[in-house]
């Protein structure tokens, strides 16, 4: 994962469970990832930018893509942490600045 000033300064390499949601992974990672809604694919507050092997792991289904459209600083590799499950390649995965949850919990 590359470096986010507030949730990983020195950015973090580490392997992933097979087949478990990319969110879940790095929370247990140390990552202190937004999931407002618990990830169920309801909120945007998980969006990641999958900048490397986006396109191994399976596409981003319709409801994926309504919730994305709320998400702050989308892009074409713009992804829902909770709605991507680790297939086994090597993914860079880059937090956007902000999201858009005004409500975080400590
Ligand atoms: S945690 Fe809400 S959409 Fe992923």
């Amino acid at each position: 994962m590359l470096a986010h000033p507030q949730l990983c300064p020195q950015g973090l390499q580490f392997d992933a469970r097979i087949g478990r949601k990319l969110v879940d992974e790095l929370l247990r990672h140390g990552v202190a990832i937004e999931h407002a809604c618990e990830k169920v694919c309801a909120c945007s507050t998980c969006h990641v930018h999958l900048r490397q092997g986006g396109e191994l792991v399976k596409a981003a289904d319709d409801e994926e893509e309504d919730q994305l459209s709320d998400a702050w600083g989308l892009d074409g590799q713009s992804r829902l942490a909770c709605c991507v499950r680790v297939r086994g390649p090597a993914l860079v995965i880059e937090l956007p600045k902000f999201s858009r949850n005004h409500a975080r919990e400590k």
